[in-house]
């Protein structure tokens, strides 16, 4: 089997940071700051809060050019429509334009309570409004130090694949965020980092078979600055970045980027 050539994806989670003016700022420096050559090698989505998205699609729209920047969300309910106060329809973010998905990232699983169960159909009804789910997964610091590590993985994987075609999951994007990594400064080893995203796509493998497994995306994340993207992306089972802090600084996001350079 050929190996096929898996193009990067650098993501900026925002997470609750950056009004819609300050999104706007943000997004006009970084289309300023990424060259062409940029966008032809690395994919990059960047997911404001709810409330920012129409303001940044109808900029990429505007532009002669138009941005070659993803538009990313950061969370979405897996249902068409209903009585769900606050929740957002995935069909809702796709009219807005919006290719990319996070489903259950460890802030999502640990503060809100979202469950494989949640997390699976979400990714689910992601594919069905013809967006692209990122699938989070990954371990405590307590999980790590016991050696559970790859049982978590595994079992986040399979839950969040379940139901899901081969093409579908050699479609999608999983990020490995080791949640002791995140928002902490601490990244992992890039030996570490690139063994448990090899895990990941082993249990994709062996899931979804050989072909998926050879084409699904799988971002690194917790940490990544512009010091340390270069030898993350270097791992042969990187193929991204999932980036929080880093990503609200069109600079540093735009160097982690840039990161060949
Ligand atoms: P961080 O966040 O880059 O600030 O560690 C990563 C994430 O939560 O996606």
């Amino acid at each position: 089997m050929s190996t096929p050539t898996r193009k990067p994806l650098i993501s900026g989670n925002w997470k609750m940071h950056h009004n819609h003016f300050e999104a706007l700022q943000m997004v006009q420096k970084l289309a300023y700051l990424l060259t062409a050559e940029d966008h032809a090698a690395v994919d990059v989505s960047v997911h404001p809060p709810f409330t920012d998205l129409r303001t940044v699609q109808t900029y990429f729209m505007s532009e002669k050019e138009q941005i070659p920047i993803a538009l990313g969300a950061q969370h979405c309910h897996w249902e068409e429509k209903g009585a769900f106060t606050g929740e957002v329809a995935p069909a809702m973010l796709a009219k807005l334009d919006v290719a990319y998905v996070i489903a259950g990232h460890s802030e999502r699983r640990e503060l809100f309570g979202e469950t494989d169960e949640q997390v699976n159909r979400k990714a689910a009804a992601i594919y069905t409004a013809g967006m692209t789910p990122i699938l989070c997964c990954g371990e405590t610091l307590d999980e790590r130090e016991a050696g559970a590590t790859e049982a978590k993985v595994r079992s986040q994987v399979e839950a969040g694949l379940a139901g899901l075609s081969p093409e579908q999951v050699g479609g999608m994007v999983i990020a490995y965020e080791p949640i002791w990594a995140i928002g902490t400064g601490r990244t992992a080893s890039s030996d570490d980092a690139q063994a448990v995203c090899a895990l990941v796509r082993s249990v994709v493998a062996d899931r979804s078979g050989a072909d998926a497994a050879a084409a699904v995306r799988i971002q690194y994340g917790g940490s990544v600055k512009p010091t340390n993207a270069a030898e993350l992306m270097a791992q042969p089972d990187i193929d991204g970045a999932l980036v929080g802090g880093a990503s609200l600084d069109a600079d540093d996001f735009a160097r982690i980027v840039q990161y060949r350079l």
